[in-house]
């Protein structure tokens, strides 16, 4: 058992109006995570005494990381935001007959940061528990650090954190900026909630004060200089691009590291879920969604694969696996779109629709077919045996099932279920008329012969 010292708490109650979205800013995802998850999965493997600040949508938040984490025994807290707006203000219990004082937490320290922080790491945060001083923050060094609030040096001591919006044009020139997220010994923090004021121009509580306040008693403030790769504060769409990028740099990174071939990397979209087992390739512009488990694959470029597990098979290019989709020993190829369906040791190669269906070993399917798994009310499944031929340009109107060794002729229409050894046949009957073009042409147009 790993034993922990500190209590962690993700500011999330904030309103997020930079986003310009009706989904609160810390449901917004990041390589198919939520920001909010993001940030749990690290700090979980740092503590057990977690605490997240809501206010504006609280109870969905509530409900997506209840959904999430259904075993999670994470302490929710709503805010005051009418009395007590700003970081500091999500810290204080809002209510009562000590409405500033601190929250009610476990350990004798603090890791404090926010919730649209999504690219945060667990060994990271561990330098910041490892500190013993009574504060430390990480100080981001950057070209321009606008959007954030500016740290004050002096040398390499800390001596405050201004605002922004509260900031001189000279101030505002100082490239230290303040990550948002700090290590703050408990007592430092019980002492110094109480007495923060608002009087400043958004009327906030800013947790920030504390750190003049705290140097003006000489506390120890230590300043960790971190790099934005990690602590990359998500305000706007365009920071949330930023940070989805550096995100995909690291996945793409890892799963290069672990002997997956990406070619054009930067062209692929992988999303955190995604898992990479043998020798795996993926070729440029394939997007890999969701809960996808790749085994000793190639997926050919322009793929697009959703939920669905992928084992000894060839994808693409242009193919589309849609959820629920498990695909083993098969040959998929271009333009083939494949939903909640199992494949075992089967050939599609080209322009198809296979939904709800089960097709086993050996089965061929032509080009054009289209297994029709909806009748406008309900989906029904196909089902079709091992070393079936299904021709070109076939409909299978489910529910059907298919034995094994059964030939489907092209263009039939199959809404009869077929027995092992079949020949399944069902289009009109051909007729050839003899010299017909040329009686039909002369008397309609002069030009044609
Ligand atoms: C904050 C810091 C700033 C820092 C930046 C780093 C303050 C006053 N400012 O600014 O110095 O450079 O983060 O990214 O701390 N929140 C609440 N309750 C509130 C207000 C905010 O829980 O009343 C939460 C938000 O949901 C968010 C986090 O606190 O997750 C930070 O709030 P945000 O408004 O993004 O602060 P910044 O302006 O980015
Ligand atoms: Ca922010």
């Amino acid at each position: 058992m790993i034993e922990f010292s500190t209590s962690v708490i993700i500011l999330s109650a904030g309103f997020g109006t930079r986003m310009k979205s009706k989904i609160p800013k810390v449901l917004h995802k990041i390589c198919g995570k939520e920001m909010l998850a993001c940030i749990i999965d690290e700090v979980s493997k740092i503590s057990d005494d977690i605490h997240i600040i809501l206010y504006n949508e609280a109870e969905l938040i509530k409900q997506i990381l209840n959904d999430k984490y259904p075993n999670n025994n994470f302490h929710f807290h709503l805010q005051n935001h009418q009395s007590y707006p700003g970081t500091a203000g999500a810290l204080m219990k809002g209510y009562g007959e000590n409405p500033k004082d601190l929250i009610d937490i476990k350990y004798h320290k603090t890791l404090i940061l926010s919730g649209d922080m999504p690219l945060v790491e667990s060994a990271t945060l561990q330098d910041f528990i490892n500190s013993d001083f009574d504060i430390t923050l990480g100080i981001l060094e950057l070209e321009n650090a606008s959007g954030y609030g500016r740290v004050v040096l002096n040398d390499d001591k800390v001596i405050e954190i201004i605002e922004e919006k509260d900031a001189s044009l000279e101030i505002q020139q100082i490239r230290f900026a303040n990550g948002g997220i700090y290590c703050i010994k408990k007592d430092i923090l019980s002492k110094y909630l109480p007495i923060l004021e608002s009087n400043n121009k958004q009327n906030e509580f800013y947790l920030t004060d504390i750190i003049s306040l705290a140097r003006n008693d000489n506390c120890d403030i230590l300043g960790i200089k971190a790099k934005e790769e990690i602590f990359i504060g998500v305000n706007s769409k365009i920071d949330l691009a930023r940070a989805e990028n550096l995100m995909l740099d690291k996945i793409r990174l890892r799963a290069m590291k672990n002997g997956v071939t990406l070619r054009i990397p930067q062209s692929i979209y992988i999303e955190c879920d995604v898992e990479f087992i043998g020798e795996c390739e993926v070729e440029s512009n394939s997007v890999l969604k969701g809960n996808t488990k790749i085994i000793n694959s190639i997926i050919h470029s322009n793929t697009i694969i959703e939920n669905s597990i992928i084992e000894n098979s060839t994808i693409g290019p242009f193919a589309r696996i849609r959820p629920k989709s498990t695909i083993l020993d098969s040959h998929i190829g271009n333009f083939v779109e494949i939903k909640a369906s199992n494949l075992n040791g089967v050939k599609a190669g080209h322009l198809s629709y296979i939904g709800d269906s089960e097709i086993d070993s050996g089965t061929n399917i032509g080009a054009g077919v289209i297994t029709c798994n909806y009748d406008g009310v309900k989906k029904h499944k196909t089902i079709i045996g091992k070393n079936v031929f299904v021709g070109s340009d076939c409909q299978l109107i489910a529910p059907l099932t298919i034995g094994s060794n059964v030939l489907i002729a092209a263009g039939s229409s199959v809404s009869r279920n077929a027995k092992d050894g079949d020949l399944v046949i069902s289009r009109a009957k051909q007729e050839n008329k003899s010299g017909f073009y040329y009686k039909f042409f002369n008397s309609n147009t002069k030009e044609k012969k």
